[in-house]
């Protein structure tokens, strides 16, 4: 089931849709290989928490990965090692053949992490430029006004972070992550502060921004109908420490609408998966 062909380009040429947009950054998107990574934290006197546990998958450049599982089973752990913020206990992670760290100094990735982390004495408008600055790349000023449109807060360019909503703030977070145009993309949480209605809108942005540009994107959700909407492929993790416990496939075709959810394979897929979240939290609680 795990696979390197580019599933994602399939998808995407079976749909029929545009060649996809020159990036800024580089013409192909990273895959992405994560081989026997386990993550354990010392937390002081002596003692250990086992975060992640041998997890291997291969990413192929350009797919959409959603990653769910319980709260507090090394989602967010995970994805702070493949974006070379945490090193892991043991295994390798991948990007490209380099290190997360090189995909990093050749500005190479998109982050939004859980917490938004904007400065919080600079506006929207910085923030999101704030990437070209620590690229120490000239600002394209066109590029951020767009991003700004793009996340629906063109007029509130220069309020500052403590004047926006948190689903404001986390909508800047996505614009600065997407500013440079990176290879991957590693989406924590993005959405969980939108109302519904804000959150399915910014669902199918991304999906066209994705399908525009190449750019291989691990979204961590707690909603399983949002990945089963965007994702190619859909990892479940066990409850700590998380391990890789099912890997289903998304084969609906794109660009999928909101007509999509109504389809019985989304159903379908939808079910499944929520089964066998419940399933492997109630196991890890009975433990
Ligand atoms: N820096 C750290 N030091 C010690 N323990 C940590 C650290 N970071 C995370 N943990 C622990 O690792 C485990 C996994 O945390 P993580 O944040 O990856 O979970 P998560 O799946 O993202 O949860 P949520 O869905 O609530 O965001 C938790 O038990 C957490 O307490
Ligand atoms: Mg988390």
């Amino acid at each position: 089931m795990i696979s390197n062909t580019s599933h994602a380009q399939t998808l995407r040429a079976s749909a029929g849709e545009p060649e996809k947009a020159e990036s800024a950054s580089s013409t192909s998107p990273s895959e992405i290989a994560l081989t026997n990574v386990s993550k354990t934290f010392a937390l002081g006197k002596g003692q250990t928490l086992d975060a992640v546990s041998n997890v291997d998958l291969n990413i192929a450049g350009g797919e959409f990965i959603a990653l769910i599982g319980a709260s507090g089973c090394g989602k967010s752990t995970l994805l702070r090692m493949i974006a070379g913020l945490e090193d892991p206990s043991q295994g390798s992670i991948t990007i490209a053949g380099q290190s997360p760290e090189d995909c990093i100094k050749r500005h190479k990735l998109g982050i939004a992490m859980q917490e938004h982390g904007l400065m919080p004495w600079l506006s929207a408008w910085n923030n999101v430029a704030m990437p070209f600055r620590l690229a120490g790349l000239p600002i394209d000023k066109k590029r951020v006004d767009e991003l700004l449109a793009l996340v629906e807060l063109a007029d509130f360019a220069q309020a500052m972070p403590k004047q926006l909503s948190g689903g404001m703030k986390q909508r800047v977070s996505i614009a600065r992550a997407l500013v440079l145009k990176p290879d991957v993309l590693i989406l924590d949480e993005p959405f969980g502060a939108l109302d519904a209605v804000t959150r399915r809108l910014m669902n199918n942005e991304l999906q066209r921004i994705w399908s525009q540009q190449p750019t291989t994107t691990i979204l961590v959700t707690h909603s399983v109908e949002e990945a089963v909407f965007l994702a190619d492929r859909i990892c479940l993790m066990s409850p700590r420490p998380g391990r890789l416990e099912l890997i289903e496939e998304v084969e609906l075709n794109r660009p999928r609408g909101l007509d999509t959810m109504h389809e019985p394979e989304f159903r379908q897929i939808l079910a499944k998966l929520t089964t066998a979240l419940d399933d492997v939290c109630t196991q890890g609680s009975r433990q």
